[in-house]
């Protein structure tokens, strides 16, 4: 008997399925299952509906008539176990049913997105996300993020994007937490709870899919895709952390990476998959590839042909591929025919996939209401929440003379300047697909709105727009290519801005890179500026008024100039659909910056890549002058970050002197607000041992807290030291090791944090 779902009903609902009864229903399915039918739930597709923007249909190799048109006709045979990429509620219906009505026995497909930050209401980018170092914020993003998805059908969210990135050439820095490998777990856990909650099977809720397993962060030169090297110990204490993280948080899926590691495709590595993975962290879901990872173990000269990397990547532990078409995974009953994979294998991908489905209720509710989607893509508290994280993130860099906040009362008029200014695209950042332009409030919106009649608003751009040497495929949407209005003249657009800057009390310059120069296949040579950026900045503080200048960035840039030059700099990154709004009451100061930097900030391209975690090495006293022509110290520390206000720290305490490897160390901190205002601070504890049987980091972050204090108030933070922060995995012993040692601690308000104790780490507890 076959197992067929019940009629069209609304998706969304808790699943009222139990453990037991998952497994049991799986099991029963798996039974009267072909191997082309097993192959097929193996199989994801990406489906290109043509849209009504796109512009250069070539630019994925695909055409695009045939590429949907041939999805369709595999849906309908029972092909395909899930699909990417639409995002229409009305289309993923009609795909659903196409799926379910074409196979044998019912099996509903999944639907999965990179829903990286959010969908319709657009978050600030991962990066910036990460730099409020707030929790609850990140996990309350991803939980709005998870609703619109699963209002629209999508039930899986290939996100977040763990990779820990120490180049800042490297594109994809932006999608993740930075460089830091704890509070890239924080970080990474608060997101798969706000996907997935407490169990994926929930209303509202979606599978996340922490990746690219693993070391994606690290490519050589910083260059997308190229070949990383890295050695065990670097993997174990650096890269591995978050998503150990992320698996620990329950996370459904696991996706892989593109390149080489060590030699060996990442895609092909039965260590990582397997070993790691399962073994080692007991992860329990299945694992999705990169899209056309598999294929791509032929192109990087490990397999054969398609059914040998289909054998070689399945047998590693990758579940399912993610395919633009032509699936290698079609080739796995051929596979199995000549017995390159064993039916076990097989099997035990193809229960996982079953059980995720399952999981989700999707045999019971495959399909979601219309008019509900567009009532939660609508939610005015979905905008809110947005706004809250665009506040939380920014990031001030800067504030000499303290010119910020901006006091409305005082000011007659305001010159904002710059290309991004007033750009509703490049305010929502990269890998964003279902965005609402027209509610999008860019920078100059936002002041407007925020000073009303009160203040004169004038906006230049200044310089036109700078294109990029070598288009990527996200390009081909439409709107993702930055344009000049018609008639643009640069020459005479920079006077206007300068004249404007001139007769203004205060200039606000935007300045950054186009949203189109970061992300993926957005890697960078150079940190500079794009275009006459720079200049127009110089130009603009030249003329006396003075000048506030916000960065929107998805990685650090050369602010040599700006930081000695232009009295107050706030980082908003790409602050998303809210974020003029959240803008304009950080400038005013409704609200203070509390955002601290999740990455080293460079002085220059040359210095990358830099870390504030180094090892001491060879004459540390020269560690600022391992350069002749230029200071080898970052721009900017990481975890920096001001605040209108003024954070002190005293009466630091380490609870015991001396503590044994498997013992608790508790530490704390008086931090106080001495300034006159309420503002927000990120206390951040670090450690440092000092000798054992590797050589370790001169500072590691291991403990942190984002408070709230009214002007003059004080608190006590207390930070716990386990086993597990202590811990590391020795190059020398080839394991974790508890060394006994000294520990030195340092807790305030970023990595030069001065106020330190110190500890004992030993196996007899000295008295
Ligand atoms: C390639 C990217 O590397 C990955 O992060 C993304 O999820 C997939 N494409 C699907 O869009």
């Amino acid at each position: 008997m076959s197992e067929r779902p019940r009629p069209a009903d609304s998706q969304g609902k808790a699943a009222a399925t139990t453990a037991d009864d998952v497994r049991a229903r799986a099991e029963a399915l798996l039974r009267q299952m072909s191997p082309a039918e097993k192959a097929g739930q193996l199989t994801q597709y990406f489906y290109f509906r043509l849209a009504d923007d796109a512009t250069d249909e070539s630019a994925l190799g695909v055409d695009r008539e045939a590429q949907p048109r041939a999805v369709e006709e595999a849906l309908a045979r029972g092909g395909v176990g899930s699909l990417l990429f639409e995002t229409d509620p009305v289309h993923i219906n009609r795909l659903q049913r196409l799926t379910v009505e074409g196979n044998r026995l019912g099996i509903p497909a999944l639907f999965g997105f990179d829903v990286i930050h959010g969908l319709r209401t657009v978050f600030p980018v991962p990066i910036a996300m990460a730099a409020s170092w707030d929790l609850d914020t990140i996990e309350q993003g991803q939980a709005v993020a998870a609703r619109e998805a699963r209002a629209v059908g999508i039930h899986w969210a290939f996100a977040p994007m763990v990779d820990i990135a120490r180049d800042p050439r490297w594109g994809r820095i932006i999608e993740g937490a930075g460089e830091d490998p704890f509070l890239g777990a924080a970080v990474a856990a608060a997101q798969v709870r706000g996907f997935q909650g407490g169990d994926y099977g929930q209303q509202d809720r979606i599978i996340a899919g922490p990746k690219h397993f693993a070391g994606y962060g690290a490519a050589l030169g910083g260059r997308d895709y190229d070949e990383v090297n890295l050695s065990d110990h670097e993997l174990w204490n650096v890269i591995f952390p978050p998503f150990k993280a992320a698996v620990d948080a329950g996370a459904g899926n696991v996706m892989t990476a593109y390149m080489d590691l060590n030699g060996v495709p990442a895609g092909a590595s039965r260590w990582l998959f397997t070993e790691v993975l399962r073994e080692t962290w007991g992860f329990e879901g299945f694992v999705v590839s990169d899209a056309n990872v598999v294929r791509s173990l032929v192109t990087h000269g490990l397999a054969a042909d398609a059914p040998d990397a289909a054998a070689r990547a399945l047998s590693a532990g990758v579940d399912m591929e993610m395919a633009i078409e032509d699936a290698a995974y079609a080739h796995l009953p051929e596979a199995l025919e000549a017995s390159a994979v064993d039916e076990q294998t097989l099997d035990t991908s193809v229960r996982r996939i079953l059980e995720a489905k399952l999981r989700l209720g999707l045999f019971d509710h495959p399909y979601v209401d219309e008019d509900r989607a567009r009532e939660v893509l609508a939610d005015p508290g979905h905008r809110e929440v947005a706004r809250v994280a665009a506040e939380r993130a920014a990031v001030l860099l800067r504030n000499e003379g303290d010119l910020l906040p901006l006091d409305a009362a005082r000011l007659t008029s305001l010159a904002v300047i710059g290309p991004l200014a007033d750009s509703p695209r490049d305010t929502l950042g990269p890998w964003v697909f279902d965005y609402d332009l027209d509610e999008t409030v860019t920078v100059v919106d936002g002041i407007r709105r925020k000073v009303g009649d009160r203040v004169r608003v004038d906006h230049a751009r200044g310089v036109g727009v700078v294109q990029r040497l070598f288009p990527s495929i996200f390009d081909m949407h439409g709107g993702n290519r930055p344009e000049d209005p018609q008639g643009f003249d640069e020459d005479t657009e920079f006077r206007r801005a300068v004249d404007l800057a001139a007769g203004a009390d205060v200039a606000v310059v935007v300045a950054g890179e186009w949203q189109s120069m970061i992300g993926e296949q957005a890697s960078r040579s150079s940190l500079e500026l794009p275009g006459r950026q720079l200049e127009l900045l110089q130009a603009v503080v030249a003329t006396g008024t003075p000048t506030v200048l916000l960065v929107m960035n998805g990685r650090p840039l050369d602010l040599r100039w700006a930081a000695g030059n232009v009295p107050a700099i706030l980082d908003i990154w790409y602050p998303g659909t809210q974020g003029g709004v959240a803008v304009a009451n950080l400038l005013f100061g409704d609200v203070s910056p509390g955002g601290k930097l999740p990455f080293t900030w460079p002085r220059t391209v040359g210095q990358v890549p830099m870390i504030y975690s180094h090892t001491r090495s060879h004459e540390p006293q020269n560690q600022g002058r391992r350069y002749w022509d230029e200071a080898s110290t970052p721009l900017f520390p990481f975890g920096h970050g001001l605040s209108y206000s003024r954070f002190t720290y005293s009466e630091l305490v380490v609870d015991q002197a001396s503590v044994t490897p498997e013992g608790d160390v508790t530490v704390s901190v008086r931090v106080t607000n001495a300034g006159d205002r309420e503002a927000m601070d990120v206390v951040q504890l670090y450690l440092h041992q000092r000798y054992g049987t590797a050589s370790r980091p001169v500072r590691e972050l291991k403990g942190f807290e984002r408070v709230t204090l009214a002007a003059g108030a004080s608190r006590q933070v207390v930070f716990p030291l386990g086993p597990e922060h202590r811990r590391y995995w020795s190059a020398t012993t080839r394991d974790w090791v508890l060394d006994e040692t000294v520990f030195d601690v340092w807790v305030g308000g970023d990595s030069t944090a001065d106020l330190s104790a110190h500890f004992e780490q030993r196996r007899q507890k000295s008295s």
